[in-house]
């Protein structure tokens, strides 16, 4: 398996979703214990009907190659999806999508993941839901 697919490697250099988002409805920050990386998930929510929709998602990572890819490519695969069913993307769907992920890496995209489920629990307890 290569250490870097060239997915990854054109993520990591030119992230699309890397930055901020002004007036964010829900912002998720987690720290890897083991590593020590950081990262910052903000999310904009549209609510229609009885769903929240995630409209837009940015991240921040101070972290490794592979967590900026695969923040940046969850930032995506989670845009238009209901809160349900952007908890339900994993590290397999990243990979999917981005190329494999070294299992040494796995952790990075569990960061991801705990960053999202951060932001929409910031949202939930800002909103009451
Ligand atoms: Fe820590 Fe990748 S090595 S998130």
């Amino acid at each position: 398996m290569e250490y870097y697919s060239k997915k990854i490697i054109n993520r990591f250099m030119h992230p699309k979703n890397l930055g901020k988002i002004k007036d964010a409805s829900g912002i998720g920050d987690t720290t890897n214990l083991r590593c020590g990386d950081l990262m910052k998930i903000y999310l904009k929510v549209e609510k229609r009907g009885d769903e929240e929709i995630i409209k837009d998602a940015k991240f921040e990572t101070f972290g490794c190659g592979h967590a900026i890819a695969i923040s940046d490519m969850m930032c995506d695969l989670v845009k238009g999806k209901t809160f349900t069913e952007a908890l339900k993307v994993g590290y397999e769907d990243i990979a999917e999508e981005i190329g494999p992920i070294p299992p040494v890496k796995v952790h990075c995209a569990k960061l991801a993941q705990a960053a999202l489920k951060a932001a929409i629990e910031d949202y939930k307890e800002k909103t009451k839901l």
